[in-house]
């Protein structure tokens, strides 16, 4: 029930994916990003089509990604003002745990031990959008970056109405709007990428986790007003976009057509409801197959005991986190709801 934290999209081992991945594990396996692949071209594509973004960047993970968009942000807004702007984060958010990352990342556990920051990071209050107006007054602000369903934060989902206000005063004040959409990305919630079901369109979409199916990789997909902003020497990575990988995230997008999206809704619905009334069990949150169940007893005895009967879970916070692969079967499903019933009475 954690496909390796999101990754295993398809579950442990899935055929199809394997055998993208093989079969283009014959062919080729790396060329660094000096050069395009047929697989990478095809992703790039394949995402475009499906999202309306322009052009994306690979990377190797979700932090990785995140690093692409702040680098479009920071010399979007160098090239626009002749001056460094500011990246206004939300409070509870995790956007990874690299140096910049994690100074995005809106938690002070996650930066204690490694002071000092990287600077240019403003952090304002999930779903307060007049505390969000009155940091934008008070600084140059070049994007504002947020997650749709605070994943590491507690498995919350953001509230539609300040999603999509966020969303017009960023296209009112020409100020970025950045979706981390490395967890909920990719089928997760029910949606291709969450913002999808929000009515909104991100300049910026990073996400990786889920598109990998197995593998490493990122990617940092671009709308019209970014795409061009990294030129050439400005980004890279050697292993960026590597054939493999991308040979394997084609298999999974691929798969995620409206019919099989609806049936993650499904999944995520039967799933919620068998546990909203479950004993043990204070709350339900989070969105299709992201999961986050507050807990009356202590979490880690949770985890123990589903781990101890055959099921692996996750936590967020003093949250239980579920995110089972997509094409969860049925029977699946009722064992693990049938063991993770026990381990909460
Ligand atoms: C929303 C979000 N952003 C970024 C990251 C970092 O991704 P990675 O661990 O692949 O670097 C994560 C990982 O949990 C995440 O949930």
């Amino acid at each position: 029930m954690g496909t390796g934290i999101g990754v295993t999209a398809f579950g442990a081992c899935d055929e199809e994916w394997k055998n993208a991945v093989i079969s283009q594990l014959n062919k080729l396996s790396h060329t660094s990003n000096l050069y395009y692949t047929e697989p990478c071209v095809t992703l790039a594509k394949l995402l475009a089509e499906k999202t309306g973004l322009k052009k994306t960047f690979f990377a190797n993970s979700g932090a990785e990604a995140n690093e692409c968009a702040i680098k479009v942000a920071r010399k979007y807004y160098e090239d626009k003002c002749g001056k460094q702007g500011v990246i206004v984060t939300l409070k509870n958010s995790f956007h990874g745990r690299t140096l910049a990352t994690l100074s995005a990342t809106g938690q002070d556990k996650f930066h204690e031990l490694f002071n000092p920051l990287v600077s240019g990071f403003v952090h304002s209050t999930a779903n307060d959008f007049d505390e969000l107006k009155s940091i934008c007054s008070a600084n140059p602000v070049s994007a504002i970056m947020i997650e749709i369903v605070q994943g590491e934060g507690g498995v919350n989902a953001l509230d539609k109405s300040y999603v999509q206000s966020v969303y017009n005063y960023c296209k009112e004040n020409d100020i970025l709007l950045i979706v981390d959409e490395v967890q909920t990305g990719n089928g997760r919630t029910g949606e291709l990428y969450a913002f999808m079901g929000y009515d909104i369109m991100p300049d910026v979409v990073t996400t990786a986790k889920g598109l990998g199916g197995g593998l490493p990789i990122g990617a940092c997909m671009l709308g019209e007003k970014v795409k061009d902003v990294l030129g050439f020497g400005t980004h890279g990575s050697t292993f960026g976009g590597n054939p493999v990988a991308a040979a394997g995230a084609i298999s999974i997008v691929s798969r995620l057509t409206d019919e099989f999206l609806a049936s993650v809704k499904e999944k995520g619905e039967y799933l919620k409801t068998n546990l909203e009334n479950a004993d043990g069990v204070e709350s339900v949150s989070g969105l299709g197959l992201m999961l986050g169940i507050k807990t009356k007893k202590p979490v880690k005895e949770v985890v123990n005991y589903c781990l101890e009967n055959g099921v692996l879970v996750l936590t967020a916070k003093d949250k239980l986190r579920l995110l089972p692969p997509l094409n969860i079967k049925q029977e699946e499903l009722e064992k693990a709801i049938s063991v993770i019933k026990n381990a909460l009475k």
